[in-house]
């Protein structure tokens, strides 16, 4: 796989190892984040670095308007267009400060949801009569199941984790990858001291080399590192009964 890469949600720290791990192998980038000079300084860093076409722009998910115009915009960022998009950012509020104020659930449903979804429909509409395009979206581990400490954050990601799936199947047979990356916990800023010295906790560079090896080999599901997917197989098989008892 070539060509240029919208990342929307460029300032993620998952996303800042992937972008890089996609201008090493080549690609150009279209950086998109709510902090725009941030993004032009990574833009021209990684541009320079690794010898690749690289863009920035502006945007924030809240604003159904930036939502709809990010696609076209990225595309007529670089010449030759995108070959790829992938979908970073989402917000995580506590789930007790969700359970006090439901205006933070539906600001994180906004962003997760709607915005997400919008831009990955966009996307698809854009890549599906490019065969060997990517798309790709940061879903989680904590959409397979929900937890009494995360279920609303949770829930978003179940509802893009389904969403991914039909896009799947939609455009695989069009020759288009799509990627629903679940990562476990990983060192963020989302993340920043609720797992403290976890060594469950992942490292920027290894959820983003998982993710170009999943793009690499056309996978649709990636969960990273590795050892989530079993995890996961046997947390779902889980009786609710005997899963709501965990003290997770
Ligand atoms: N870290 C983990 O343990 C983990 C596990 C599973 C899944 N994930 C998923 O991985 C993805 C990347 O997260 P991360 O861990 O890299 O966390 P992060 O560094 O906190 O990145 C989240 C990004 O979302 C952006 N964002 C939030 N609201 C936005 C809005 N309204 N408009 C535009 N951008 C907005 C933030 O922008 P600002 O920089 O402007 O704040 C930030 O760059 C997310 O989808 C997350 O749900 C993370």
């Amino acid at each position: 796989m070539t060509g240029n890469v919208l990342v929307a949600g460029a300032g993620s720290t998952l996303a800042r190892a992937l972008a890089e791990g996609l201008a090493r192998r080549g690609h150009g980038l279209v950086l998109a984040a709510r902090d725009a000079a941030e993004a032009k300084r990574t833009a021209a860093d990684l541009g320079l670095r690794f010898r690749v076409p690289a863009a920035a722009l502006g945007f924030d998910a809240r604003d159904a308007g930036a939502t709809a115009a990010l696609v076209p915009q990225a595309e007529a960022a670089l010449p030759g267009g995108l070959a790829g998009v992938v979908v970073a950012f989402a917000a995580m509020p506590d789930q007790e400060e969700i359970e006090r104020d439901r205006t933070a659930g539906l600001a994180m449903i906004d962003v997760n949801v709607r915005s997400t979804m919008a831009i990955l429909e966009s996307a698809a509409a854009l890549l599906e009569t490019r065969p060997g395009s990517f798309l790709c979206a940061f879903s989680s581990v904590a959409g397979d199941r929900g937890r009494r400490k995360n279920y609303s954050y949770g829930a978003t990601k179940a509802a893009l984790s389904t969403a991914m799936e039909g896009l799947s199947a939609r455009l695989a047979p069009k020759g288009v990858t799509v990627l629903c990356v679940k990562p476990g916990p990983a060192d963020s800023a989302m993340t920043w001291g609720l797992f403290p010295s976890s060594p469950l906790l992942a490292q920027p560079d290894t959820v983003a080399r998982d993710i170009l090896s999943a793009l690499a080999r056309g996978r649709s599901v990636v969960y990273t590192p590795w050892y989530w997917r079993p995890v996961m197989a046997v947390l779902r098989a889980l009786p609710a009964a005997v899963f709501r008892r965990l003290p997770i």
